[in-house]
């Protein structure tokens, strides 16, 4: 069972789309096992999205998330990582299939409303980024046999 990182990005947030967004995960059938409402800081920011500190959209994106707070959050479930991404869309909202989050809800790659880890390195890296191991709760659900055969 895989965890990843995700987070609901200022527009997001100040959009009053945390609810709409969080029930797409939900109704999948993956576990919400933290969640936080925080403003990230430059610091942060730069090391969030470190991979990227040389392109030309570094400071717009960093100005981006941390312009007003964000939704972070830790999801769990068979290849979570990749069915998250899948359920995300792609990440210029014109170009991200309806159906998708970026897709029905976004327009542009600078306002894509969230973010998703894209590999099991980079959601340990940025759970551990973001959070501390007792804000991650280990709990059963009752529906699972439900969810999984
Ligand atoms: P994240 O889940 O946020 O990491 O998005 P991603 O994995 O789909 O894309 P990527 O990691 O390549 O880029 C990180 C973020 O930088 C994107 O989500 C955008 O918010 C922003 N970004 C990427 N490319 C561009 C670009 O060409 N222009 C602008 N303005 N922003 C970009
Ligand atoms: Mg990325």
């Amino acid at each position: 069972i895989e965890k990843s990182f995700v987070m609901m990005k200022p527009d997001a947030v100040s959009r009053r789309l945390i609810g709409k967004i969080m029930s797409r995960f939900e109704e999948k059938g993956l576990q919400l096992i933290a969640v936080k409402l925080l403003q990230v800081d430059e610091e942060l920011a730069s090391q969030h999205y470190g991979e990227h500190k040389d392109k030309p959209f570094f400071s717009g994106l960093v100005d981006y998330i941390t312009s007003s707070p964000s939704l972070a959050m830790v999801i769990k479930g068979d290849d979570c990582i990749s069915v998250i991404r899948k359920i995300v869309g792609a990440t210029n909202p014109k170009e991200a299939d309806l159906g998708t989050i970026r897709g029905d809800f976004a327009m542009d790659t600078g306002r894509n409303i969230i973010h998703a880890s894209d590999s099991p390195s980079s959601a340990e890296r940025e759970i551990n980024l973001f959070f501390n191991s007792n804000e991650i709760f280990d709990y059963e659900i009752s529906d699972q046999g439900w969810i999984y055969e």
